[in-house]
């Protein structure tokens, strides 16, 4: 399991990062563009009952909440922190709000039109036991919309996202899928504007074929005594896998920011590189910003370099 691959350290990473969630993080990796051509596979409609599983700041739940009444959308998250600036948003005041773990959902079986759950299963220690949940809840001829990132292909990339957290290969969100007893599986690649050629992230959709939960089920004391087998065995191991995983996950920032840089060099020499999934976002004026600063760094340093 990878450094942030438990429920405590991903608890006291958002502790922190809910900070800079919203302005910082998703511009870089998970754009409005990203989320809505995601959504899109869901199929949304206003009375529709929605469960957004890892809901956070409620970034995509502003999304599901353009197409579903909010009073039919259920949002549970983990982390208190994250929950507090969704509860705030005014798109969401309509919304529920459950502290929860997407392993163990507090919801009834059959309940649910739509599961949707956006950048939370790489945080999850057993992906296949969230995704047995998500079948669970679902109504006969429900869909669950799991989005997730995918390994990196190149050596960094991959060398950081394994040190991180849980970055599955394209095969092991089909696997955990039909495992789940899901039918109908379709997908979609996403990726913000810096990605280009990299497989980055995927949105996969799967539709639950009969009534009942998935014939994986899980016992639920098995469930209470692997949560208290899980925390951190010694306080210096528990912070030093923090540290260590929320450095390895800040790195992903100056990759963005130089990818971002090399895609605008191109769309100044008229060769703006095409994804086949490219969010037409505007970048955020703080980004901006940063990046102008960068671009200037970097000239300074090379004039510095070449006159002297
Ligand atoms: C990258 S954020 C995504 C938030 C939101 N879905 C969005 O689109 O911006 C991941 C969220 O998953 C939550 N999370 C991680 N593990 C969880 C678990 N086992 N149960 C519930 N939420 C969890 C974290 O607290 C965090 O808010």
């Amino acid at each position: 399991m990878k450094l942030i691959q438990h429920k405590r350290e991903a608890f006291w990473f958002y502790r922190f990062l809910s900070n800079f969630y919203d302005h910082y993080v998703n511009p870089l990796f998970w754009t409005t563009g990203m989320r809505d051509a995601s959504l899109e596979l869901a199929g949304l409609k206003p009375h529709q009952k929605v469960a957004d599983v890892g809901s956070g700041t409620g970034f995509t739940t502003e999304g599901i909440a353009r197409w579903v009444d909010g009073e039919n959308i259920e949002c549970l998250d983990q982390s208190p922190h994250q929950m507090a600036r969704a509860k705030a948003k005014a798109a969401l005041q309509d919304c529920r709000f459950h502290l929860g773990d997407a392993e163990d959902l507090p919801f009834p079986t059959d309940a649910f039109d739509r599961y949707v759950s956006a950048g939370s299963i790489e945080y999850w220690p057993d992906p296949q036991r969230g995704i047995a949940e998500a079948y669970r809840i679902l109504k006969p001829e429900g869909l669950a919309l799991m989005i997730g990132p995918l390994r990196p292909k190149n050596l960094i990339g991959r060398w950081i996202a394994d040190t991180w957290m849980l970055f599955p290969e394209e095969r092991d969100y089909y696997q955990w899928f039909e495992a789940a007893g899901f039918v109908n599986i379709r997908k979609r690649y996403i990726a913000p504007k810096w990605v280009l050629k990299e497989p980055y992230g995927i949105a996969l959709v799967g539709e639950k074929p009969q009534p009942g939960p998935s014939a994986l089920s899980y016992e639920p004391d098995r469930f209470e005594a692997r949560k208290s087998a899980v925390p951190v065995k010694s306080l210096p191991a528990f912070l030093g896998r923090l540290l260590a995983g929320s450095l390895a996950g800040f790195l992903f920032i100056p990759m963005a920011l130089l990818g971002y840089l090399r895609y605008g060099v191109l769309k100044i020499l008229g060769r703006p590189p095409v994804h086949p999934e490219v969010a037409r976002d505007r970048l955020p004026l703080q980004l901006k910003l940063v990046l102008a600063f960068l671009g200037l760094a970097l000239v300074a340093a090379l004039a510095v370099r070449y006159a002297g």
